[in-house]
């Protein structure tokens, strides 16, 4: 099986072919999920909220995420490893994003990097880029810009829209290979979509993007409790894990576990 490489994304996106990205920040997912064929990887700093349970994606630094990049990559065959950076690891100058992309690069043998903001955080994905790590954006809705946006809500509503359009096509010249657009209106994101060469991944951003990426442990329904409108849930595994980790303890304390067949003599 040969590598995804980021020129096989533009050719997805000539074609008109839509294709799916998932988090990952582990050895068993992103087995799976590469064997799977999903062409590119996440490792999100979603692993704030949804592997060190912080209570956003602000907390998580460049130390912990690393070893799970590292992780990812190892266990990956084909995907295409792209990894966030955290918040305070890229925005205080175009030198600091570089610095903290080639981290990801060296320790977390990373194959791109992602980080959030338009048009002021062009000069920063000009520096990754110019230094030959390709860089993925991330616009509209941006998480660890939460407490300045007012909370999780729809960003590039009306004349917002223009901004979206201007923030994309920033990213795109400043040698973006592809942008994340997070909860903007459907509408929105297929003008974006259409004026840029390079994919768009959606999430919360309607059907004409020309990706679409959720976090595994909503998508699989591992997290509990009523998650945000743009997610489906494809499997129950909160369910699943309850279920077997309940049966255990009950066979454990019934004296039904272990059983003749698990024993040594
Ligand atoms: O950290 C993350 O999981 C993300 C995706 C939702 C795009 O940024
Ligand atoms: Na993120």
């Amino acid at each position: 099986a040969k590598r995804v490489r980021i020129h096989h994304l533009r050719e997805l996106k000539e074609r008109g072919e839509p294709w799916p990205m998932l988090t990952a920040y582990d050895m068993y997912t992103a087995e799976l999920f590469d064997e799977a064929g999903i062409p590119v990887l996440l490792v999100g700093d979603s692993a704030s909220n949804n592997v060190y349970g912080y209570e956003s994606s602000l907390p998580v630094t460049v130390d912990e995420l690393v070893p799970l990049v590292r992780a990812v990559t190892r266990s990956v065959k084909r995907s295409l490893v792209v990894a966030d950076l955290p918040f305070g690891s890229y925005q205080l100058s175009p030198e600091q994003a570089l610095a903290t992309s080639v981290r990801m690069m060296k320790e977390g043998r990373a194959h791109a990097v992602k980080l959030e903001g338009g048009r002021a955080f062009a000069p920063h994905v000009q520096a990754i880029t110019q230094a030959g790590v390709p860089v993925m954006g991330h616009i509209g809705f941006t998480p660890q810009s939460e407490h300045n946006l007012g909370g999780y809500r729809v960003q590039g509503r009306g004349d917002a829209g223009d901004e979206l359009v201007e923030d994309a096509l920033a990213l795109q010249e400043a040698g973006a290979f592809s942008v994340v657009m997070e909860m903007v209106p459907a509408e929105a994101a297929k003008r974006v979509t259409h004026e840029l060469a390079i994919p768009t991944i959606g999430i919360g951003a309607g059907p004409d993007c020309d990706a679409q990426v959720l976090v595994w442990q909503d998508m699989m329904g591992l997290r509990r409790g009523k998650g945000p409108r743009f997610v489906k849930r494809y499997a129950d595994l909160a369910g699943v894990m309850s279920g077997a980790v309940e049966q255990f303890a009950a066979e454990v304390r019934g004296r039904q576990f272990p059983a003749p067949e698990h024993v040594f003599h």
